[in-house]
């Protein structure tokens, strides 16, 4: 295939919180598919924060490393145009970590890619509640957490990709499920997916209003956030509640050493004094394929719904990235639509 293609490349190593000014997009030639390589077309792509972590000058979480000029990291689906491999034909849909760009030349020996069946869900679905978020959420609440009904739950990130499926695996199990997020208008959405109330925790009376709403104590804490988001939770966990690490997203940009607020001292007499179970995991390992079977089974049964927030093309990418960080405003898993499905 000739003619060229539009892709977003690092412009400067992340500080922080992303900004837009360290992406660039280019237009440079669509590559021709070398010796056991397949040409995809982008048609979504994913916006996770995970990929923040590729995003520092020197790598300090994950093996992903973005280098100046390369394209940026990320999942997206994709359609096989053209394919220098035996298991791959043109016309077939597959997933995988192939960056931001329209179009991307790979060899499936480097960049695994899953083959995905149109007819069986939405093809975006692969990206979130049939993907990684979904295999995430399934972690934190069965894998990991371990719910039980009758169990009282706190989910921070609550309106993320992540956070809004695991609400739903809770109400699923049997348990309340109390979710805390950045406004109103998120709680609304989380309470319309079956949320049973939700706390905002950019509200003066933030520690208030969480203690109110777990008059029981909290059996499980799925933590998204840190920091000042996890502070008021600690006092309300029960003895030997399970605190499940799936994300501390407030510090992703300061490196290594955080500062405050979570005061490693006293979480740790925490974690003691509570005999607290604190266990991190990566959701695709920990999780499985299995996951995704029980996911497509209860979207099918009607129980659990997927929002997504969509943008549009590639040059809003960088954007939307910028504001899973800062000033955010969406809900379930955040796409971006690159082609026609
Ligand atoms: N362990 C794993 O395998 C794994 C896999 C996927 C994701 N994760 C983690 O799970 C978490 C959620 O991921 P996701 O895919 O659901 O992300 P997402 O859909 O992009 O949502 C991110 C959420 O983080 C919240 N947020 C961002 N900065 C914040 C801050 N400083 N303080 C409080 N909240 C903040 C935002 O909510 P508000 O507007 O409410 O602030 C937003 O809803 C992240 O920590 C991510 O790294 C872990």
């Amino acid at each position: 295939m000739s003619g060229t293609m539009r892709q977003v490349v690092l412009r400067a190593y992340a500080k922080g919180t992303p900004k837009t000014g360290d992406f660039a997009l280019e237009t440079v030639p669509i590559p021709p598919p070398g010796p056991g390589q397949v040409l995809l077309r982008t048609i979504w792509l994913s916006l996770d924060p995970l990929i923040r972590f590729a995003l520092d000058e020197n790598l300090v979480t994950g093996r992903a490393h973005v280098g100046l000029g390369e394209v940026i990291y990320g999942g997206a689906v994709a359609e096989v145009v053209e394919s220098q491999h035996p298991d791959y034909k043109p016309g077939e849909f597959v997933e995988g970590r192939t960056g931001w760009r329209e179009y991307a030349a790979i060899d499936p020996k480097t960049v695994p890619l899953r083959k995905i069946d149109p007819a069986l869900a939405p093809l975006s679905t692969a990206l979130g509640v049939l993907g990684m978020p979904g295999q995430t959420a399934h972690c934190c609440m069965v894998e990991v957490g371990r719910v039980a009904a009758g169990e009282t739950v706190v989910i921070s990130a609550a309106a993320g990709a992540v956070g809004t499926l695991a609400g739903q695996i809770g109400k699923i199990l049997g348990a309340r499920v109390v979710g805390i997020a950045g406004g109103a208008e998120k709680c609304t959405a989380l309470k319309a997916v079956g949320f049973d109330t939700c706390v905002d925790y950019k509200a003066p009376d933030y520690a208030a209003q969480l203690a109110a709403a777990v008059p029981e104590g909290i059996d499980a804490y799925i933590e998204n956030v840190g920091g000042a988001v996890t502070g008021p939770v600690l006092p309300l966990l029960k003895y030997r509640a399970r605190m499940v690490v799936c994300g501390f997203i407030a510090y992703y940009g300061v490196g290594r050493e955080g500062p405050g607020p979570d005061k490693l001292p006293g979480f740790m007499r925490t974690i003691m004094s509570k005999g607290l179970e604190v266990r991190g995991f990566g959701g695709i390992v920990a999780a499985g394929p299995d996951a995704l079977r029980d996911m497509a089974g209860w979207i099918q049964a009607g129980k659990l719904r997927y929002p997504e927030t969509i943008v549009q093309g590639l040059d809003a990418a960088p954007a939307a990235f910028a504001g899973i960080f800062s000033g955010n405003r969406n809900v379930g898993k955040l796409l971006v639509k690159i082609g026609a499905a």
